[in-house]
């Protein structure tokens, strides 16, 4: 008998990029996700589940085992820290980069800076590794509002076309880390159902390598 596998996934954008690669996997869920207000969904095998979660949290599901693996964002793997985590796909949906911003020809700052973002431990980090001691403010959302209003000096965010920037007057400053979301897998899952785990893996690689050589042609 096969065991039950659960794979924990981003909702919001990365996930409509998500499921066409689980199809070219041979997993599709059972019913629309989109139009289901469901957390839990079967999928065409008996064994294997999809959990529809918060980004940020795809990472604590797959570490304690609440699923065996997950899609999340770079971005997000870094903040939480990869503890318990194996990393074995990029899945090359969603790509951006994470920058530190500031108004457009801001002068440098004088003194402690203060740095507005949801991605606390990598901002710390970052600075850090700089010889910089940062204040860093903790926001939820809309980032770009904090020099706005004059509640920090720079942010610390995701960046893809650079259109929110431009329309707020800010600008980018330092490239952080180039993003894209990851295919991760519970350390403990990974020894325990390696058998199940490593042929999705392969198709998954396959279906990544394929979409890439369908873009490049
Ligand atoms: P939550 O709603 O849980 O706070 P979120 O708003 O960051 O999370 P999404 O906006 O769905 O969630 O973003 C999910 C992931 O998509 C991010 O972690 C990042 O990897 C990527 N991402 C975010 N913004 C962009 C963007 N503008 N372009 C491309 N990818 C992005
Ligand atoms: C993300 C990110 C930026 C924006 C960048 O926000 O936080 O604000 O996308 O993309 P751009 O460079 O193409 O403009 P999102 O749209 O996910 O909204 P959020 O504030 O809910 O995270």
């Amino acid at each position: 008998m096969k065991e039950q596998l659960t794979i924990a996934l981003s909702k919001g954008r990365i996930l409509k990029e998500t499921l066409p690669l689980l199809a070219a996997a041979d997993i599709v869920p059972a019913e629309d996700i989109f139009s289901s207000r469901k957390l839990i969904f079967d999928t065409n095998h008996p064994h294997i589940k999809l959990v529809v979660i918060r980004a940020t949290d795809v990472p604590t599901y797959v570490e304690y085992g609440g699923a065996d693996m997950g899609v999340a964002g770079k971005d997000v793997l870094m903040e939480h820290g990869g503890e318990g985590l194996y990393e074995p796909l990029d899945l090359e949906i969603a790509c951006c980069r994470l920058m530190v911003a500031g108004m457009k020809d801001a002068q440098p700052v004088q003194g402690r800076m203060k740095v507005a973002t949801k991605f606390v431990n990598v901002t710390r980090e970052y600075f850090a590794r700089q010889g910089a001691q940062v204040d860093i403010i903790k926001l939820y959302g809309a980032m770009e509002l904090a020099p706005i209003m004059g509640l920090a000096d720079r942010i610390v965010d995701i960046v893809d076309t650079g259109n929110t920037l431009r329309a707020n007057g800010l600008e980018p400053m330092e490239h952080i880390a180039d993003i894209s979301s990851r295919f991760v897998v519970g350390q403990p899952s990974m020894k325990m159902k390696h058998r199940q785990i490593q042929p999705l893996l392969d198709k998954l690689a396959g279906a990544i390598e394929a979409k890439r050589e369908e873009k490049s042609a």
